[in-house]
């Protein structure tokens, strides 16, 4: 045979056997396993359905502090702790105790539920984020069918909390389950940490997290977040960075009262005007931050991530219809994305004391406080910006000779999140999404602050990832909420099959 033709031959062959590992293997091998799974999954996803069903019933809102609703989070967390004792798991119902609202009331919060299923110490880890908590959801609200009544309209099963974030709890719980009806092993031990206070701030997680770090988490080797969407609506996603938030406020102050303009306009620095110049100093037409050194320590453009960005699924005509916007400061996909996710942004949010109602008031505000905010990424460090942001206000505001009083403040910081891709976790849920969905992920990030990961990455130094299930038009927090039933199934296989690369990686 011609060399060329064996080497052909050869790399065919080891084509088809990668091909009948992967895929098509007889039922004694790990992957014949993965396909009755797969079966499984597919023949009794009305049963998933309808356990989603269950959980969407009950109104498990956190955000409006009412005890009727109080008492459906409790109610969602002990169905939660009975499914997964019936998985077998141990199940610890954590106490989190009560808070008082600013109203001074009083209310419970629900407990958070820390559960394992087994402890081979011979397997990884891996531990489950999700959440069972809401936001609210009326009919009135604009709503085509009942919230709390999963409905299934053309494969889309709407509910308030199907994608955010029953449905994927649900999911991995179907994953953990479809081992147990097999009588299979699980191939890695399993904890899950589910709060019913995520859409409130998390109230008490972290100081959870924290005392539980040399108990509860100790063991563990990875930590998996199932709870942001796609940017696509059929592409698979892994997200790997969040940006950071730091908030500020610039009060520019005369006197605490306001003036009349006629009585005192023309003899004063007005605080507004000062204020107007500051808030106009921040950000060019651009888009482009004008505060001196605030790009100096924001991580390069690596080669890899040019590559990353180009292969992502995002059709830009469909993002600029359903955003309502004509023009974004800039035409090409990587160029949206690169500035959503790994550049900083600054927004100017508002101004407290200025005259806003609808007339012709004719008042020279006293007192002005000016609100914006920097989304941060890596690797830009919070008390440098603050630095940054508080001296690049004074140089403009001593430049203009007011006699005026100006005083900055940072109000919140959270820093930005991001992961090592390369890390075994992320190679697993790569090749998990090209075995159940035959595509490689889009490896994306998310423009806004999701304080989980970060909290998890620094409380308990372990690789976290986030799997999104949900796709781009899934509508979290707002009406008309849904999941497909298609992701729904693909992501239950989604994370048998990570659970089953998790293991190959840890041989
Ligand atoms: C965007 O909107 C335009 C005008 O309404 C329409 O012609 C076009 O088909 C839409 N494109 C997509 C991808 O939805
Ligand atoms: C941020 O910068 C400050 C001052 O330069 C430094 O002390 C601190 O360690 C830095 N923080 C981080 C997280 O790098
Ligand atoms: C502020 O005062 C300095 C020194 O008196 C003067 O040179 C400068 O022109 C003044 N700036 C403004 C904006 O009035």
């Amino acid at each position: 045979m011609d060399p060329k033709l064996r080497r052909m031959a050869a790399s065919l062959l080891s084509l088809l056997l990668l091909l009948e590992g992967g895929m098509f293997s007889s039922s004694s091998s790990p992957s014949g396993l993965l396909e009755k799974v797969f079966q499984h999954l597919d023949l009794h996803q009305d049963e998933f359905v309808q356990m989603l069903k269950e959980w969407v019933a009950i109104e498990s809102d956190s955000v409006q502090p009412v005890p009727r609703l109080r008492q459906e989070l409790f109610r969602m967390m002990a169905v939660a702790a009975d499914t997964l004792q019936r998985l077998g798991a141990t199940v610890d119902s954590m106490d989190m105790g009560s808070q008082q609202l600013p109203d001074g009331q009083i209310l419970p919060i629900p407990p958070v539920i820390l559960a394992e299923l087994g402890n081979d110490p011979k397997k990884a880890t891996v531990c489950f984020y999700g959440h069972l908590d809401v936001q609210p959801a009326e009919r009135g609200d604009g709503w085509l069918t009942d919230p709390y009544a999963l409905t299934e309209v053309d494969g889309k099963l709407y509910g308030r909390g199907a994608t955010d974030n029953k449905g994927p709890v649900l999911a991995w719980i179907n994953a953990v389950s479809t081992f147990r009806a097999l009588y299979q092993d699980l191939p890695v031990n399993i904890k899950f940490i589910i709060e019913g206070m995520e859409e409130a701030g998390s109230v008490g997680l972290e100081e959870l997290v924290e005392k539980e770090k040399n108990r509860f988490f100790s063991g563990v080797d990875y930590i998996v977040i199932s709870d942001n969407l796609w940017v696509s609506r059929k592409k698979p996603a892994i997200t790997y960075g969040t940006r950071g938030n730091s908030y500020f406020t610039v009060e520019v102050k005369c006197r605490d009262q306001d003036f009349h303009s006629g009585t005192f306009g023309g003899i004063l620095n007005e605080p507004m005007a000062d204020l107007v110049a500051l808030l106009g100093s921040l950000v060019d037409s651009s888009g482009h931050i004008l505060i001196p050194g605030i790009y100096d320590q924001v991580a390069p453009l690596t080669e890899e991530e040019i590559h990353m960005y180009k292969a992502i699924d995002l059709d830009l005509e469909e993002y600029r219809n359903s955003s309502q916007v004509e023009k974004f400061l800039f035409d090409t996909k990587e160029e949206i994305l690169m500035h959503l996710w790994r550049y900083p942004s600054l927004s100017i949010h508002g101004i407290e004391g200025a005259f806003d109602d609808p007339g012709a008031k004719t008042v020279i505000p006293g007192r002005v406080i000016g609100k914006f905010s920097i989304r941060l990424v890596p690797h830009m460090n919070l008390s440098v910006v603050e630095k940054q942001v508080t001296q690049h206000l004074q140089d403009v505001f001593s430049k203009r000779n007011s006699s005026n009083q100006m005083a900055v403040s940072m109000t919140l910081g959270l820093r930005p999140w991001i992961a090592n891709i390369n890390d075994n976790q992320y190679l697993a849920a790569k090749r998990a999404i090209e075995t159940v969905f035959g595509t490689e992920p889009d490896m994306i990030r998310d423009g806004s602050t999701i304080p989980i990961a970060r909290l998890f990455q620094e409380i308990i130094h372990k690789s976290v990832v986030m799997i999104p299930l949900g796709a781009v038009d899934d509508g979290e927090h707002s009406q008309n909420e849904k999941i497909n039933r298609w992701n729904y199934i693909e992501g239950s296989k989604l994370f048998a099959a990570f659970f089953l690369e998790l293991a190959k990686l840890h041989e």
